[in-house]
């Protein structure tokens, strides 16, 4: 796919729902008593991805008018699949759906795509076996596929190595299967989106400091669930009301959550003119993000808020190109084990666009404000990639040809669409 030099952007945006909240909200009401309707469920792969996988485990789910409908069992009521289950490109089915797997009275196989097939999983191997699970690597590379057999789970405190929120809430969801309670603590606090719905849906889940706990066998009860527009799907407009020359851009229904915000914060500290209205603090807080042209410079970025924005670093990556002076990212490691390996892939393609950037071995270096010029991009079909340079080329001479472009069906299926519409 092509894409040109804008003038500029102005306008506004409805993000499509948080992706992290629509895989909870429906594995969540799978396991709860009654029907969970679910407003704002982002049709992306990954998440038709866990629909997918539920149905398999003898749930039925239906969309009416727009909505999820998610007919839960309660949390004893999944029934074996026939066949393996397919959790596509989705890192967050494959982690969480294991924890929930390791509770229960069968055998599971599952297996995703090719990227899923090279990403860590013994990071949830490691203390699923610890609570009793049996859990294994079908081909002994500690990758899916994975064979999981539940079994009667004894809790653990566990210390995590990475600030993940897949490995905290694979732990928490075998946590609601195990004798008493379970503890995971983390290096930083990642996403707390598990703790926050689970505690909705009837769940004891006490989070103090780094340390979640939760307790075991509750009855979860099904509830409605509005799913706030993704944060992470937002940052590529914020991304490009910032660097295109006289943009205005309204993005709306953002979610705002504490755990996730990172970019907001980063975005802010490079000098950018960020205003956030409308804002609602309920469980899931929310805000309109209204954002302007800013003339913005480099920073250090590592740390605690590392995780906050840990999906966001390839289009902070971007702002830093267009941004004058150095940025550093640092404390990044994860992003090695992502969809692709995003620091290379970051490299690699911003290189090609004539910016002066290193890759280390826990972030990147970028020195920015030279003249960018169109390239030919590989995704690596990875859907964040594709959008970090799709926002890159809306302010660079010549044509950027992305490859792999269609990959956004991931996580924004009308990515490419709502940016057209704001450009002029
Ligand atoms: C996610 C957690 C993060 C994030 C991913 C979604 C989640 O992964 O990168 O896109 O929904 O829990 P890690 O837990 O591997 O950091």
């Amino acid at each position: 796919m092509e894409f040109n030099k804008i003038t500029t952007c102005k306008g506004e945006v409805t993000i499509p729902g948080d992706k992290s909240i629509s895989h909870r909200a429906v594995m969540f009401g799978a396991l709860a008593k009654g029907t969970t309707k679910v407003s704002g469920f982002l049709k992306g792969a990954d998440c038709l991805s866990t629909i997918s996988c539920f149905k398999q485990l003898g749930i039925d789910i239906e969309e009416q008018n727009n909505q999820i409908y998610i007919h839960g069992k309660g949390l004893h009521g999944l029934s074996a699949s026939a066949n393996p289950l397919d959790t596509g490109n989705s890192g967050t089915t494959t982690r969480l759906i294991s924890g929930i797997l390791a509770g229960q009275s069968f055998t599971t196989e599952l297996n995703g795509d090719a990227s899923i097939q090279k990403r860590p999983m013994r990071r949830i191997i490691e203390p699923l076996s610890l609570m009793g699970a049996s859990i294994e690597s079908i081909r002994g590379n500690d990758c899916a596929p994975l064979r999981i057999t539940g079994k009667p789970l004894h809790s653990i405190s566990y210390q995590s190595k990475v600030a993940s929120a897949q490995v905290k809430s694979a732990i928490l969801l075998a946590g609601l299967y195990a004798d008493v309670k379970t503890s995971v603590t983390e290096p930083a606090i990642s996403r707390n989106h598990t703790e926050i719905m689970l505690n909705s849906f009837g769940a004891k889940v006490e989070s103090v400091g780094l340390t979640a706990t939760v307790y075991p066998e509750p009855d979860l009860y099904a509830i409605d669930i509005n799913v706030p527009g993704d944060i992470s799907s937002a940052a590529y407009f914020i991304a490009t009301g910032l660097i295109v020359p006289g943009s205005e851009i309204l993005i709306k229904n953002v979610g705002i959550n504490p755990t996730r915000d990172g970019i907001i914060r980063v975005a802010k500290e490079m000098g950018g003119d960020i205003t956030l209205l409308n804002v609602k603090e309920s469980g899931e807080p929310t805000a309109d993000i209204l954002v302007k042209h800013s003339n913005l410079h480099g920073i250090t970025i590592g740390g605690d808020i590392i995780p906050t924005l840990i999906d966001e670093i390839p289009i902070i990556a971007i702002m830093a190109a267009y941004a004058s002076g150095t940025t550093i990212i640092k404390d990044a490691a994860e992003l090695k084990v992502k969809e692709s390996n995003r620091i290379d892939v970051m490299v690699n393609n911003l290189s090609a666009m004539g910016c002066d950037i290193t890759g280390t071995n826990d972030g990147m270096i970028i020195h920015g404000g030279k003249q960018l010029h169109g390239a030919v991009i590989d995704s690596h079909l990875d859907h964040r990639i594709a959008m970090s340079f799709a926002v890159a080329s809306l302010a660079c001479e010549g044509t950027t040809t992305i490859q792999g472009a269609e990959c956004v069906n991931i996580s924004y299926p009308n990515f490419y669409e709502d940016l057209k519409g704001l450009c002029k």
